[in-house]
């Protein structure tokens, strides 16, 4: 067995993702591909728990895979896979619903939020929570990086952990610790400062940067970007200033620059307008060999598919012995479960 630690993570296949995603998360997914041993998971059962049009989904499922391999998700060194190409998350997901009493569940407070703007809500955005648990728990991670928004959706898997393995056989479960990635840069909205960079307000223009925008949009939103009337290009944490701060927050994340260093490369700016087109350059430098290595992988199915097979089978080994393991400790008879009884 490797000693690299698991890290199980999860990205969901709605909308596009932006640059805040990638200097926030995928750059660092990329980056810790040598030091751990990762698992990539496109969430797209997670996706179905709000509605969602048929065909858009599965294109930008799709569409999210080719994204992550171009921004540098090595499927030889990492497990990239779809979610629902791997039988045993929904069924680890009705094993583990078994186990979890339904008022943790009503206490989720995104599930809260996300009720209160449904007319009808689905069982499975109840639910959610509890696929998520599976996923981290199917890999036995170690670690899952999550933004704040998901921390308490880690401590849930946590808890049922600890549940299963208290009512069945500890350590079954590995307890899975919640990891802020650190230095992540939280890039904030270019239209509103105020807010992080979302895929939810991804339609209104000049909010967000997709990956795949063309040049001159990048530069178009950057030229539109939000700033003040101080006229001095610095980090601060006023939040009167956190457009421009936000602006050197991009810079900085792209570039792993110290602040004062940054702010140097900004000496000779004439004014924020040399700013917006400072951080909208290297951005689009940035950009560009993954927009490439996309465009190539999109047009070639095959290929896309290839890749998909694999990360589906890798994932596969481990999900699918760990979910008969569970079933043999919960009762039901595994079939051929003779080897599953014995291997304990
Ligand atoms: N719920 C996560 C999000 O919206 C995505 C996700 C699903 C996830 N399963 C996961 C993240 C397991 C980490 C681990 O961001």
């Amino acid at each position: 067995m490797s000693e690299k630690k698991v890290v199980f993570s999860g990205i969901q296949p709605t909308g596009t993702i932006h640059l805040g995603n990638y200097l926030g998360a995928v750059q660092g997914w990329v980056n810790r591909q040598d030091t751990k041993d990762n698992f990539f998971c496109v969430v797209d059962l997670h996706a179905l728990t709000v509605p969602q049009e048929p065909d858009l989904l599965r294109q930008q499922t799709r569409e999210l895979t080719a994204l992550l391999i171009a921004c540098g998700i090595d499927p030889d060194k990492s497990t990239l896979f779809i979610q629902s190409h791997v039988a045993a998350h929904a069924e680890a997901c009705w094993l583990l619903n078994c186990v979890t009493p339904l008022g943790w569940l009503h206490r989720m407070t995104q599930y809260k939020d996300k009720a209160a703007k449904q007319e009808s809500i689905l069982t499975g955005l109840l639910d959610y929570p509890v696929l998520m648990t599976g996923d981290i728990l199917l890999y036995d991670a170690h670690e899952v990086p999550v933004g704040d928004d998901q921390k308490q959706h880690v401590e849930l898997a946590r808890d049922i952990a600890i549940r299963f393995n208290n009512l069945y056989d500890s350590p079954f479960f590995v307890v899975p610790e919640v990891v802020i990635p650190p230095v992540a840069a939280r890039v904030m909205g270019l239209n509103d400062p105020a807010v992080k960079m979302s895929k939810s307000h991804s339609h209104i223009r000049g909010h967000a940067v997709a990956l795949l925008d063309e040049p001159k949009e990048i530069l178009r939103s950057f030229k539109k970007a939000v700033t003040d009337n101080h006229n001095e290009i610095a980090f601060s944490a006023d939040p009167e200033r956190a457009g421009v701060n936000n602006l050197l927050g991009i810079y900085k994340a792209i570039t792993g620059k110290p602040n004062d260093a940054v702010e140097a490369d900004f000496a000779n700016a004439r004014g924020y307008g040399d700013l917006k087109v400072g951080v909208a350059e290297l951005v689009i430098k940035t950009l560009a060999p993954i927009k490439a290595r996309y465009e190539q992988l999109i047009a070639d199915p095959a290929e896309l598919d290839r890749i998909l097979a694999q990360g589906a089978a890798q994932a596969n080994a481990v999900a699918a012995a760990k979910v008969d393991a569970m079933k043999h400790l919960m009762g039901l008879v595994v079939p051929g479960g003779a080897h599953v009884a014995s291997a304990e």
